[in-house]
């Protein structure tokens, strides 16, 4: 991959309702990208729960065109809510599915994180259980920067547009950090 090839990240939010901050945040996310990278948002929403059952039948279509863009992206952004100190179960369901063998598609696969929370701590501890999840995945996610959106009704307006501007350079600190790990991982 050279440093002029266009990078095509696949970003997906755990939250599936219409005014939530971690799918405002990635819309951000959308408009900061640097130079050369561009963001396809997926919405979660038709991913079905998992059932072992179904799997063994094939995967059902939502979660099989999930897994081809996982798998055709150069790099994901995960956008991650905080529910009880973890991952909420909309994202950690969409990620069950995706990793199923055959051929699972988080492996070698640049990752970056970012999260959104009304709370004090921006969604840091669902960040970590995802990297936990991850090293099983060897999902190869970026150590930094950390973009932990606290206090989130502050930062955004009453459009959901991101307006608080150091929450805006971290994000755009961590999109470069994500282009520089993507062409470092593909030498
Ligand atoms: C929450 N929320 C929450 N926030 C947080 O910072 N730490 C937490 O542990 C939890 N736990 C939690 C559990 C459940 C079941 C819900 C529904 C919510 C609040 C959460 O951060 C808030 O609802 C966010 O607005 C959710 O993200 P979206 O939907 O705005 O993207």
């Amino acid at each position: 991959m050279s440093a002029d090839t266009t990078l095509n990240v696949l970003g997906f939010a755990g939250s599936l309702r219409k005014a939530s901050y971690n799918k405002a945040a990635l819309r951000a996310a959308q408009e900061l990208v640097p130079p050369g990278m561009t963001i396809e948002a997926f919405d979660l929403a038709p991913i079905p729960l998992y059932n072992d059952d179904v799997r063994v039948q094939g995967f059902p279509p939502p979660v099989a065109d999930f897994r081809a863009r996982i798998k055709a992206a150069d790099a994901l952004l995960i956008v991650t809510p905080e529910y009880n100190h973890s991952i909420p179960g909309v994202l950690k369901n969409a990620i069950d599915w995706a990793s199923r063998p055959p051929d699972q598609p988080f492996n070698g696969k640049p990752i970056a994180l970012m999260g959104a929370s009304p709370g004090a701590l921006g969604s840091v501890r669902a960040q970590m259980h995802l990297r936990q999840a991850f090293v099983f995945l060897n999902g190869l996610i970026v150590n930094q920067p950390e973009v932990l959106i606290a206090n989130a009704p502050s930062r955004f307006d009453a459009d959901l547009r991101l307006t608080d501007e150091p929450a805006r350079e971290f994000i755009r600190k961590l999109l470069q950090a994500l282009a520089d790990w993507t062409r470092r991982l593909s030498r």
